[in-house]
């Protein structure tokens, strides 16, 4: 796999996690680190080894947010490279991120702050550490929370909490940050790793597949109208038949309806090869 400098990955038994990794500045996002996770996530999504992805940061902090240094104050007087390096945030914080054909999850182990909301969010599960410390911290340098973090707030956390957290720059941490629903479940952070496994364990037991579809469903229809949602999503479920090479849905209905192996409402039906003995 390609080398990189602000980033880490390690992959093991279908589950790749990518660290961001420059501790001494809390792993703030500069350009390189941007462009570094565009090449890492275009990789990992077109490798079919890999069914779970886990976002977290190296050392005290998930992230501290775009780096003031180099991507706001190196590019101020510089439209076009402040432009190439706003391009790149997007590729990897929003499309391929939130997009990732695999399920991913945030482990939020310290700092999140600012444009670290994005990827945060991005992400379609997270668990925190009790001790993580949370903040849209732009308007205590004077800016708003740009890029689509405002909008993502507010889809995460809901209005009141978004609106607050966006005026007041308040910090808060993972305990709050699941009250509010920006991440699923916040743990102490000696605990961080087991929760996280716990839940990888959890989806390795699943076809990923399925997952990948019910993913794709619920992201691209919370923006259609219901008549395309219905039509959209009706659509989605037949594709499913099709792409999937474990032919869940037959396999499960069997062996409940025939076999009377399991029950679907309690857990996942038997798969084949290694997978089942997740
Ligand atoms: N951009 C660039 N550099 C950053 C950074 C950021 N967002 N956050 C931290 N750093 C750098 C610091 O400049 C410092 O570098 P130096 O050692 O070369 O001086 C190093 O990381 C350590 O930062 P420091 O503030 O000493 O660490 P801390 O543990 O005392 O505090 C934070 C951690 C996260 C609370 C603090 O660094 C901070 O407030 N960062 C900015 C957070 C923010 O508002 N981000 C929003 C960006 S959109």
């Amino acid at each position: 796999m390609t080398s990189y400098k602000c980033i880490r990955i390690d992959v093991d038994d279908r589950v790749a996690t990518v660290t961001l990794d420059r501790p001494e500045k809390r792993n703030a996002m500069s350009p390189r680190l941007n462009q570094e996770m565009v090449s890492a996530l275009d990789g990992i999504r077109r490798d079919p080894d890999i069914d779970v992805l886990v976002l977290t940061g190296a050392g005290e902090a998930f992230t501290a947010g775009m780096d003031l240094k180099e991507y706001f104050r190196e590019t101020q007087h510089d439209p076009i490279a402040f432009e190439a390096a706003r391009d790149t945030a997007w590729q990897w914080q929003y499309k391929l991120l939130r997009y990732l054909p695999q399920v991913t999850i945030a482990a939020v182990n310290g700092w999140c702050f600012g444009g670290g909301f994005q990827p945060l969010v991005s992400c379609d599960l997270a668990i925190a550490a009790d001790e993580a410390r949370f903040g849209l911290s732009e308007v205590n340098w004077g800016i708003i929370p740009a890029g689509l973090v405002t909008k993502d707030v507010a889809l995460a956390m809901g209005y009141r909490h978004a609106m607050h957290y966006i005026l007041t720059g308040e910090t808060f941490d993972g305990r709050r940050a699941a009250e509010i629903g920006l991440v699923t479940s916040s743990v102490p952070r000696a605990e961080l790793d087991a929760a996280v496994a716990e839940l990888v364990g959890r989806l390795r037991g699943l076809n990923p597949h399925v997952l990948r579809s019910a993913k794709e469903v619920y992201r691209h229809s919370l923006t259609m109208d219901y008549e395309q949602a219905w039509d959209y999503i009706g659509a989605k479920a037949v594709q499913l038949r099709t792409r999937d090479p474990e032919n869940g849905r037959s396999r499960g209905m069997s062996q409940f309806l025939d076999e009377k192996s399991f029950r679907p409402g309690l857990g996942a039906y038997a798969r084949p090869g290694p997978a089942s003995d997740a």
